[in-house]
């Protein structure tokens, strides 16, 4: 067996090289990790169950327009994507108060927003993922000002599509993170969402309850972690291998 080439490690995913020229592997690893790294741990079987949801949310976006890098899912663990040129940008979309936006304000978690707020952060693990503006965005040249409007074009009608999906199954779409890349398709270049959603980058809560089914059970130690993904993934009605 030829081994693949590894492009890139993440904290959570590894990217090798795809079967064909411009595409590449997605591996999901059950590694978890907050605070920039402070807090590390496993999550057993998240990997397979975040390939799962993630390949399914993609695939509604897909249906409904929002271009994305997901080919298709190749195994319990793998996906095939588009090779694309990631953007330094965290896309950041609230609809509830919680995590650092309750923080920095000091607005109770589940206050509702009175309307869906944006934030964008600059990846980076030296600096901590700064917060950063549209300016700052637009003059250090991460992204030109039209791939900026995309980004947050695509953003606001990820964010109503998935907020009434996910409303449709008893979960409130508390926040979300999301990154684009830069695909090239014969000398034209489009932004794309990147990466993945799951519980892994987006603040899921029981609509009644207000359980958390999110990755804040594990940076809040609440326990229950894989439970929680599997709650997810089941109330979306896909099951690990379905
Ligand atoms: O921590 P904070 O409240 O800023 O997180 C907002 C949302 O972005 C949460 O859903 C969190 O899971 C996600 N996030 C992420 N990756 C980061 C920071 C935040 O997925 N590096």
């Amino acid at each position: 067996m030829t081994r693949r080439r590894r492009i890139y490690e993440g904290k959570a995913k590894v990217l090798f090289e795809g079967p064909e020229p411009g595409t590449l592997v997605q591996y999901f690893k059950d590694d978890a990790s907050a605070f920039n790294n402070q807090k590390k741990g496993v999550i057993t079987g998240k990997g397979v169950l975040n390939n799962r949801i993630s390949e399914y949310l993609m695939s509604r976006l897909s249906e409904i327009g929002v271009p994305t890098h997901f080919v298709r899912r190749l195994n319990m663990r793998e996906q095939l994507v588009r090779e694309v040129e990631i953007i330094p940008i965290e896309v950041v979309v609230r609809n509830v108060a919680a995590g650092s936006l309750s923080k920095r304000f000091g607005i109770p978690e589940g206050t509702p927003l009175p309307r869906s707020i944006i934030e964008y952060y600059y990846k980076s693990d030296e600096l901590n993922d700064p917060m950063v503006s549209e300016e700052h965005i637009t003059a250090f040249g991460w992204a030109a000002p039209a791939d900026l409007d995309d980004m947050v074009a695509l953003s606001l009608r990820v964010n109503d599509y998935l907020s009434g999906l996910f409303l449709g199954n008893g979960l409130r779409l508390v926040d979300f993170k999301l990154e684009f890349g830069r695909l090239w398709e014969n000398d034209e270049m489009r932004i794309v969402l990147a990466d993945e959603i799951s519980p892994d980058n987006c603040r899921l809560w029981d609509v009644k309850t207000n359980e958390k089914l999110d990755k804040d059970r594990f940076r809040q130690d609440l326990g229950k972690v894989e439970e929680a993904y599997q709650e997810v993934a089941r109330r979306l009605g896909i099951l690990p291998e379905g």
